[in-house]
């Protein structure tokens, strides 16, 4: 049955009409806000190539933190910038290091609120690279127990959720085997199970200080091209104790994003990288674009792609927007 029997206008008509055959509905409770603890006190460094992001120690972190979960925001994701470097990445398991002294500093105060620790160690290596180094070469069962020690040491200092994004084989079940083993059983792990090698993760790199020093990251991180080895990834990180999985970067991979929802039953994550944040900010700041309708469509359509979990660095103007706007669910 065609025109002049359909007219999908009919339900497009008013404001109401359109609310109510809305398939997607984008809330702040699928938000997650990404954050770079840094050590000293008082910090607050602007990054360039990211506007409204900063680098912060750990009480403007807690400022921060208390912000978006006023907002309604449920979780944070902490990364990073480690007081010194070495080869093994030693500060990424330190107590005493900016990311644990946050967990436990947000935790104290703010217990409601989800901690994710993002587990990698190309912040804390001198080399820059997400493994140790061998000749010129990522080693990965080497790296698995630098990791898994890693992992230990948010857990203990209270984190709720390990998010390992290093993209060696086999790092969910070391972090599933070292947690339960030590009596973390009820730390969740969200793997970044299909993290491409992007060219949207530099201005994270000036950010985080952990652009690699030689090479790039091809060896371990996916090749753009790859579809049905996201879903071979996917099955892997699930079978060794995944509770979510994430696809990061989230814009150019929406179809990777729906083929991993498809195919599991777990929830998904996708991860709107800083490259993404940073292009849609320079286009707002020149007059180019909306930015509060292309934010709030962007997250919308990450959300009908597939994702359950939207990690941005739009997070906290997302919520403030769809607060104010009462087209959006709340
Ligand atoms: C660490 C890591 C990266 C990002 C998240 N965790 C950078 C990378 O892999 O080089 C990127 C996040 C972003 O771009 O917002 N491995």
């Amino acid at each position: 049955m065609g025109f002049p029997q359909q007219r999908p206008r009919r339900l497009r008509r008013t404001e109401m009409l359109r609310q109510m055959v809305r398939e997607t509905r984008l809330e702040v409770k699928d938000l997650v806000y990404p954050l770079f603890v840094t050590g000293g006190h008082g910090v607050k460094e602007h990054i360039g190539a990211m506007p409204g992001i900063f680098r912060m120690s750990v009480e403007n972190i807690c400022k921060e933190v208390k912000e978006a979960k006023d907002l309604g925001i449920p979780a944070v994701l902490l990364f990073g910038i480690p007081t010194y470097k070495d080869p093994v990445g030693s500060s990424a398991s330190d107590p005493d290091e900016p990311v644990q002294q946050a967990i436990r500093a947000i935790k104290d105060e703010y217990p409601e609120i989800i901690v994710i620790t993002d587990v990698c160690l190309c912040e804390y290596t001198d080399h820059g690279h997400c493994g140790i180094v061998k000749d010129g070469e990522v080693l990965n069962d080497a790296t698995l127990e630098i990791l898994a020690e890693v992992a230990l040491s948010h857990a203990a200092a209270g984190a709720d959720i390990v998010a390992p994004s290093d993209m060696m084989d086999g790092r969910v079940a070391a972090l599933r085997q070292a947690l339960d083993g030590e009596g973390y059983s009820h730390i969740a792990i969200i793997s970044y199970a299909v993290k491409y090698a992007s060219a949207f993760y530099g201005p994270f790199r000036e950010a985080a200080g952990s652009a690699p020093q030689f090479g790039d990251r091809c060896s371990y991180q996916m090749d753009p091209a790859n579809i049905r080895e996201a879903l071979k990834e996917t099955f892997q990180d699930l079978a060794e104790g995944a509770d979510v999985v994430m696809v990061k970067p989230a814009l150019p991979y929406l179809d990777v994003i729906r083929a991993v929802k498809e195919n599991t039953h777990c929830p998904v994550a996708a991860y709107n990288v800083s490259g993404e944040y940073a292009m849609l900010k320079a286009a707002a700041a020149n007059g180019w674009l909306d930015e509060k309708k292309a934010v709030l469509e962007k997250l919308l359509a990450i959300k009908r792609a597939g994702a359950d979990l939207i990690f941005s660095y739009h997070a906290k103007d997302a919520a403030r927007w769809l607060v104010d706007n009462p087209a959006v669910e709340r």
